[in-house]
């Protein structure tokens, strides 16, 4: 018996709301095949597209989903395969969707013993493998799809919030790496309150939006003042593509993630094209490599 799954990207962040915010990209992400085996343990016989460790423990997928076998223990054993489409390192949640897609994938195999919730926390052990610290912004999208707020983590508590009907996301990815750690390490421990009382009322606000499908205040929500001025120097023309796409017609524009990935939210897909042209014909002046996506938010 085996399962194959489409294992989705997703942005986390959404501007304003650091490790909190996120959403799944519908038609960005790998494949993932599980295959229950009689002999017992996890085998990762195929990974396809970027050198990732196939060991268990040095695999975010492997580690995920030894987390559910420790819980559930059945009395089999499962063989891997991954297909990755989604690089590594380009702030779309790459080891979000391994380690989501392999939990996900061993819950059908095994007849749903887990929840949403339980799922999130084993995949949670996967992305701590890359990114030193467990965190549920990219791991919630990709399992619960549309938009998720974490609201806490331990325990895991998850939220689902309405996505509008007609939202596309655009991604511009330029092709350098940047490590989550390190675009970790150059955000501020602390921030004054008049920074937080901006961030959080843009939280809020985005909330409101989504649930009420408010485009015009999603736009006026989509601000970032505590991450964007440290993270962006790390990316190359960063203000030159959110100033095209602003004026493509984006409802807004940040990073994607930790980054390089830059993303923009759109009010149907006319204007997404729109804005995709906007951005690509940023960075084809630059002669840095990048691909670009765009993907409906359902
Ligand atoms: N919220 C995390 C960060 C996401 O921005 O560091 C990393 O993928």
């Amino acid at each position: 018996k085996e399962i194959r799954i489409f294992a989705p990207a997703t942005v986390a962040n959404v501007a304003c709301g650091f490790d909190v915010l996120g959403f799944c990209l519908d038609s960005v992400g790998d494949e993932m095949v599980v295959r229950q085996v009689a002999k017992k343990g996890i085998v990762i016989t195929k990974s396809i597209g970027y050198d990732l460790p196939t060991e268990i423990e040095n695999n975010v997928a492997g580690v995920a989903a030894q987390a559910f076998i420790n819980d559930f223990d059945p009395d089999l054993g499962i063989e891997i395969e991954i297909y990755k489409n989604i690089k590594p390192g380009s702030g779309v949640g790459s080891s979000a969707a391994s380690a989501a897609g392999v939990v996900v994938a061993l819950n059908e195999l095994l007849g749903k013993p887990y929840n949403k919730e339980q799922l999130t926390a084993f995949a949670m052990k996967g992305e701590a493998v890359a990114s030193n610290c467990e965190h549920a912004d990219n791991i919630a999208p990709a399992i619960y799809g549309g938009f998720t707020l974490v609201k806490s983590c331990k325990p895991v508590k998850i939220l689902e919030i309405p996505t509008p009907s007609n939202l596309f996301a655009v991604i511009i990815h330029p092709q350098i790496e940047i490590k989550t750690a390190d675009s970790r390490a150059v955000l501020p421990q602390e921030i004054p309150l008049s920074q937080a009382i901006e961030q959080w009322a843009n939280v809020g606000s985005l909330i409101h939006a989504l649930h009420t499908s408010d485009y015009g205040l999603i736009k006026e929500s989509l601000h970032d003042v505590v991450i964007e001025t440290h993270r962006s120097k790390l990316i190359p023309h960063y203000d030159a593509v959110k100033k095209a796409a602003l004026k493509a017609g984006a409802l807004g524009c940040s990073i994607s993630g930790s980054g390089p990935s830059i993303f923009t939210l759109n009010k149907g897909k006319a204007t997404a094209l729109h804005v995709e042209h906007a951005m690509r014909n940023v960075y084809k002046k630059t002669g840095i490599e990048f691909e670009t996506y765009i993907s409906p938010i359902n």
